[in-house]
């Protein structure tokens, strides 16, 4: 086996075409900050040999080259050379893939060490063997290349073989091309392309065996391996991943730091083939993937670590109760009713795909404090099969899982509507599917409602007021729905859907059109949980950032307050199902921004610094709920004035979250 240190060099595999040099400085700012040194790219032979290629890579190649210790790996026949007019096609002269190799080296060759020759030539898609039976071509040709490299003061690596087959290999001893050879390459994609994969060691120890035999001393580094997460599976990407970093090889490189760009051919061609455009660490639209952000997080060497952490538990022996679900248990309103109802005695599972920045280290309170009475399925309520598992097994569902941020919603309404109104159908659509549904909560909010134009408003010096006396007691169920903004779309949908399906398929469901929920646990950030993001910044002496003049009104509402009508809603489901309420502080605890940052004051005895920018989209100037039904129904109603509220999650977020954790988060996705 390998001469190897404890974890093999990880790196990233991202290919470029010609023309992308945005997605290259991208890349480039992108793995620094995660600490990659070590980049596999393509240098395409078809692509040399256009007419734009050669100004290309005299850009591609140092500019990368300044960064990272590069592979390239130099594959793809120029149609016009081929027996065939395509790229995989072995060229008529097999001489002039070492003749291109050769000028490679000698404009290149400063870049790097290591040339990698050809990608998976036992790939019909890479290589077209039924062109070239038993690889003679590919053997002369690459042995040829091979040869010159080391000439050429190069080290060598042989195309990794996908799938990874010792007796093709084999063949290549045979052929006596191995004694060119200082690396072999191995690519895998278990439980993706790989569907009989045994296991790395298993792998690579046959390919060591074959090594032997043919008394070949080149070392084996894994060239490309992935997990796609079209499934939205980012546990399992993640888990995938821990497995390289206990492996004895020197080198390991993954594919890849970003998702194909869904306007792209793939070899195999156009969406033929879904797996292929999920393999990124990072969505399309910069957001991270689970690993990634374990990655970042907590650095490479402790991913294996967080991720065993986020295995799901088995529920404590036989809980006399079904379970309750939580969506987006990880979050804010989450936490707070896992906190509470584990406290019950209610157990809990908590399903969440952690896409939150932050949410994880609600998570691990959870899991210290409720060890494995609380379960936790890290998974995607797009991805309706899971959910299903997940509802089969509950009494009551909360469903707080969303995308909350009306700017990103603006930003990227596509996985707005995924998010918030197709993962609300998935959790339907298993329910009534069951004999015996369980219940469910579904937290909408007031955006549904839109920008309220008919209030007639005054303008205070520090908040504004409804002149329209109807409005006095806030906004009751009776205002017209008017989705306003992506997210007020999504959730105003899901909202109705939910209403819908318990009325035509008698499930039990209650909708909760919330205001501004604040307290513990909150990541606050600018975009969603304004409250929490003021409180934070002032702790660590930055500027508090205002959209608009601060003069918009909200009704705070302190969530020990919220869980307990949640609580009330959950046990009362049978008089509730097909209700909306709105519910919120009311008209007690309406209070504008600027008002707030009074109280934030007092609190902290100096004013925050504040700067002023432009109102954004979707914003209210002014929104109360009169949570009057509610009330009338239960007897419920605010507990906590937004006084002591704002001045209780002052004094949590000083004692309960150490300096470090207190950074604000700018906004929640790239
Ligand atoms: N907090 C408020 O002021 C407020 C107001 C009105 C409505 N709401 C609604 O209440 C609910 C809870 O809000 P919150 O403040 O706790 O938000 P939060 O962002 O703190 O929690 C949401 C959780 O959902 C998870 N999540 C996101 N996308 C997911 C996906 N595709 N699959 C699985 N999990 C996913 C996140 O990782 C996060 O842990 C949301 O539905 C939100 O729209 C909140």
């Amino acid at each position: 086996m390998n001469k190897h240190k404890n974890t093999p060099a990880v790196g990233i595999v991202q290919w470029f075409h010609i023309g992308e040099k945005e997605k290259v400085k991208r890349t480039i700012t992108d793995l620094q900050e995660l600490g990659v040194t070590q980049l596999r790219t393509g240098i395409s032979w078809a692509d040399l040999f256009s007419p734009e290629g050669k100004e290309w890579y005299d850009w591609l190649l140092p500019t990368l080259a300044s960064h990272f210790e590069l592979l390239p790996c130099f594959t793809y026949t120029p149609p016009s050379l081929g027996i065939e007019s395509k790229i995989s096609s072995p060229p008529r002269n097999l001489k002039d893939y070492a003749d291109t190799m050769d000028l490679l080296i000698t404009e290149y060759g400063e870049y790097f060490e290591y040339i990698e020759l050809w990608n998976e030539p036992n790939n019909k898609s890479e290589w077209d063997y039924t062109l070239d039976m038993a690889w003679q071509k590919f053997a002369e040709m690459v042995g040829n290349a091979a040869y010159w490299a080391k000439q050429r003061g190069k080290k060598t690596v042989l195309g990794g073989m996908s799938p990874i087959d010792p007796s093709w290999l084999s063949l290549m001893g045979d052929y006596k091309l191995l004694q060119h050879i200082d690396v072999v390459g191995i690519h895998g994609f278990p439980d993706v392309f790989d569907f009989s994969f045994e296991g790395w060691m298993e792998n690579i120890k046959r390919v060591q065996e074959m090594l032997n035999y043919h008394k070949c001393e080149a070392k084996i580094w894994i060239t490309e391996c992935g997990f796609s997460t079209w499934q939205k599976n980012e546990l399992k990407q993640a888990e995938e991943f821990a497995k390289l970093l206990h492996l004895p090889l020197d080198r390991v490189y993954w594919y890849s730091l970003y998702d194909l760009e869904p306007e792209k051919n793939t070899m195999d061609g156009f969406h033929l083939d879904e797996r292929e455009y999920s393999f990124g660490i990072k969505n399309l639209n910069g957001s991270p993937k689970l690993l990634h952000s374990l990655w970042l997080e907590y650095g490479l060497k402790a991913i294996p670590d967080k991720v065993d952490a986020l295995k799901p538990l088995a529920l404590d022996d036989s809980p006399e109760e079904k379970p309750v679900l939580i969506t987006g248990g990880a979050g804010f309103v989450g936490t707070n009713m896992a906190d509470y109802l584990l406290s019950q005695d209610i157990p809990v599972i908590i399903f969440d795909n952690l896409s939150r920045k932050g949410v994880l280290k609600n998570l691990s309170w959870l899991k210290a404090k409720w060890k494995n009475r609380v379960q936790i399925t890290i998974a995607d309520i797009r991805n309706p099969y899971e959910v299903e598992k997940a509802v089969q097994k509950v009494s009551h569902i909360y469903h707080f899982a969303a995308q909350v941020a009306v700017t990103t919603s603006v930003t990227d309404p596509e996985e707005d509507f995924e998010v918030n109104l197709k993962g609300t159908l998935n959790i339907l659509n298993a329910m009534r599917k069951m004999e015996n549904p369980p219940s469910l909560l579904y937290t909408s909010t007031n955006k549904v409602y839109g920008n309220l134009a008919e209030l007639r408003l005054s303008e205070n010096s520090s908040n504004y007021t409804p002149s329209n006396i109807a409005y006095k007691d806030g906004i009751d169920e009776d205002q017209p729905l008017s989705f306003h903004s992506p997210y007020g779309c999504s959730k105003g949908a899901a909202d109705q859907y939910v209403s819908d399906y318990a009325r035509i398929y008698n499930l039990k469901a209650v909708v909760f059109r919330m205001s501004c929920i604040y307290g513990p646990h909150q990541c606050g950030s600018e975009d969603q949980g304004w409250v929490a993001n003021f409180l934070i910044r002032v702790l660590n002496d930055e500027t508090i950032n205002i959209y608009g003049n601060g003069k918009q009104v909200r009704d705070i509402l302190y969530v020990e307050d919220l869980v307990q009508a949640m609580e009330l809603a959950r046990k009362n489901i049978d008089h509730f199902s097909g209700e909306a309420f709105n519910i919120g502080g009311g008209a007690d605890n309406a209070v504008s921004l600027l008002e707030v940052l009074e109280i934030i004051a007092e609190a902290h005895g100096q004013q925050p610094h504040t700067s002023y920018g432009d109102w954004r989209p979707g914003d209210q100037y002014y929104y109360v709920s009169d949570f009057g039904k509610f009330q009338q129904a239960t007897k419920w109603q605010p507990q906590i004035s937004y006084k002591r509220g704002i001045k209780k999650l002052y004094q949590w977020l000083r004692q309960e979250s150490p300096a470090e954790n207190v950074r604000p988060l700018k906004a929640l996705k790239a």
